[in-house]
């Protein structure tokens, strides 16, 4: 067998998860480590939507850790799609049509702009979806040093302790999050609409701006729910898990069950979600229109 003909020595032992928790513990410390020393700030899709080199190099260390263990699996990475709602949509289609069962759904730093300014709430966000449904979820916050980790039928994590969603049943007593979202011409003005129109009604809102770290923390009972226009999978994929595994609820914002493609989405304990998708729809603030999905 000469050089060339040989087959990559691929390092098997490792599970998923253990994959996941790794890649995603190593690129957060690689981030916290430049915190502050950012050079390369660029918008995307518009004026407020941020990317760095540190987006990019985390996004590119995460691909290697994967591959290294499972090198024909399929990888959706934020920064290798083209900036906007229709180029993620078909990205994301282009990765379940393709060769393999096995989808990574990554976003190396969730929370950008906080990244930017050093206000410490942004995170790594890492999926493993097996034929379109999440099996593995990890969300890792190098500020506070959390490591959030949801496996299928297997409960959440918080650093090995069981999460578990909060007990809040109305929006009354509820603590809610959202996000201001960059597309200011069609998710900004919707979100706007559903905030206008939910604030008077829940105990309080927060728009922390990282999603995935809002996701995380419906899972960890810290916020009773939370709600956001124009996302993309790689916001959404690690987290909707921690929050089904920690006996909540994700749809979109009409009600409907979460799948990979959902961009409009409410997450919260479960006893409040009827109500947030009753007020989003009265608000029409869904994003969505009941004839067209
Ligand atoms: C953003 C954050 C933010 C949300 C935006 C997202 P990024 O992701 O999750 O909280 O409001 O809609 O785009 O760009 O920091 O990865
Ligand atoms: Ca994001
Ligand atoms: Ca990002």
């Amino acid at each position: 067998m000469n050089q060339k003909d040989k087959v990559p020595y691929v390092v098997t032992s490792k599970g998923h998860t253990a994959v996941a928790i790794n890649a995603a513990a190593k690129a957060g410390e690689w981030i916290r480590s430049k915190l502050g020393t950012v050079k390369e700030l660029n918008t995307k899709y518009s004026s407020q939507d941020l990317v760095t080199e540190v987006d990019k190099g985390a996004e590119q260390m995460i691909r290697k850790l994967i591959l290294t263990h499972f090198p024909d699996h399929e990888i959706l990475g934020e920064e290798g799609v083209e900036p906007g709602p229709e180029a993620s949509t078909q990205a994301l289609q282009g990765s379940l049509d393709a060769n393999s069962d096995y989808l990574w759904i990554i976003d190396p730093v969730d929370g950008t702009t906080n990244y930017v300014h050093g206000f410490p709430f942004f995170a790594v966000s890492i999926a493993l979806a097996y034929k379109g449904e999440v099996i593995v979820g990890v969300i890792y916050d190098p500020s506070r040093d959390e490591l959030f980790v949801a496996e299928k039928g297997k409960g959440a994590y918080v650093h090995g302790s069981p999460t578990k969603v909060s007990q809040e049943m109305s929006l009354g007593t509820s603590l809610l999050a959202t996000g201001f979202p960059p597309d200011q011409n069609f998710a900004f003005p919707i979100n706007m609409a559903g905030l206008q129109h939910i604030a008077p009604q829940a105990r309080s809102i927060r728009a922390g701006g990282s999603a995935a770290l809002h996701m995380a923390y419906v899972a960890a009972g810290r916020l009773s729910g939370f709600w956001e226009i124009g996302l993309n999978s790689w916001d959404l994929a690690a987290g909707v898990l921690l929050v089904k595994e920690s006996g909540g609820e994700v749809t979109d914002t009409l009600g409907r069950p979460y799948d990979l493609g959902v961009r409009h989405v409410v997450a919260s304990n479960g006893h409040i979600h009827n109500e947030l998708v009753e007020s989003l729809k009265q608000a029409k603030a869904t994003g969505l229109s009941i004839e067209k999905g």
